[in-house]
């Protein structure tokens, strides 16, 4: 994990307990349908306040992230459940992904270095099954935080080439002030949900 280390996201990840579920998540699960047993996977998963709403909407969560205690914190906010897998893994790593029939990834894969997130998104695309749902906030190039070192900011024509050959269901781009953890900032972030063909 590069720039922000592990113990600030366990932080963050802690202080998350009671929010409501992110708008993109709740609305890939109307669009996914129930899970019926299918597998979502969680990339990035925090707190695991999606990876509960995905277990809520039927679907077996594989949730994965890089933060210490990720295990300990979903298992709280999610409740033990055979249907849940946690693994403790820096994206950046070349392992493969689990083949997923949904994949969400709220506000996290922004913390790849380039380098990293162009594999690291061939592994997504790679893992979602025919009929697949990917749904992901990618941070943008006009973003307060554009230009961190170690992180991926991204232009329109980028997010486009990215979900080429997948159904765009939605594509939305928020460029305004906003509310974060750390105070107000100016937000660009391109709200993007997309399905592999069937
Ligand atoms: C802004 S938080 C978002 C968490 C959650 N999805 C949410 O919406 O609240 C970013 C998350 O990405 C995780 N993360 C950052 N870099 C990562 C990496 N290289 N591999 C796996 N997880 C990473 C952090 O640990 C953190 O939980």
């Amino acid at each position: 994990m590069a720039g922000r280390d592990g113990l600030h996201w366990a932080d963050y990840n802690d202080r998350q307990a009671g929010r409501s579920v992110r708008e993109l998540c709740a609305e890939l699960i109307g669009l996914a349908g129930p899970g019926a047993g299918r597998r979502a996977v969680d990339l990035g998963c925090g707190a695991g306040i999606e990876t509960r709403a995905l277990l809520d909407a039927g679907w077996r969560v594989h949730a994965i992230d890089s933060a210490p205690g990720t295990a300990e914190r979903v298992l709280a906010t999610a409740g033990a459940d055979e249907r849940l897998r946690i693994e403790e893994r820096d994206l950046a790593l070349p392992d493969e992904l689990p083949p997923a029939d949904l994949v969400y990834s709220g506000y996290s894969l922004q913390y790849l270095p380039p380098e990293s997130f162009a594999p690291a998104w061939r592994r997504i695309r790679s893992s979602l099954r025919p009929g697949g749902w990917l749904a992901v906030n990618l941070l943008g190039d006009r973003d307060e935080w554009a230009g961190t070192p170690g992180e991926t900011f991204l232009d329109e024509p980028a997010v486009r080439r990215l979900a080429e050959g997948l159904e765009v269901v939605k594509l939305v781009e928020e460029d305004a002030d906003g509310p974060a953890w750390s105070g107000t900032k100016h937000w660009h972030v391109f709200h993007l949900i997309a399905r592999r063909g069937a």
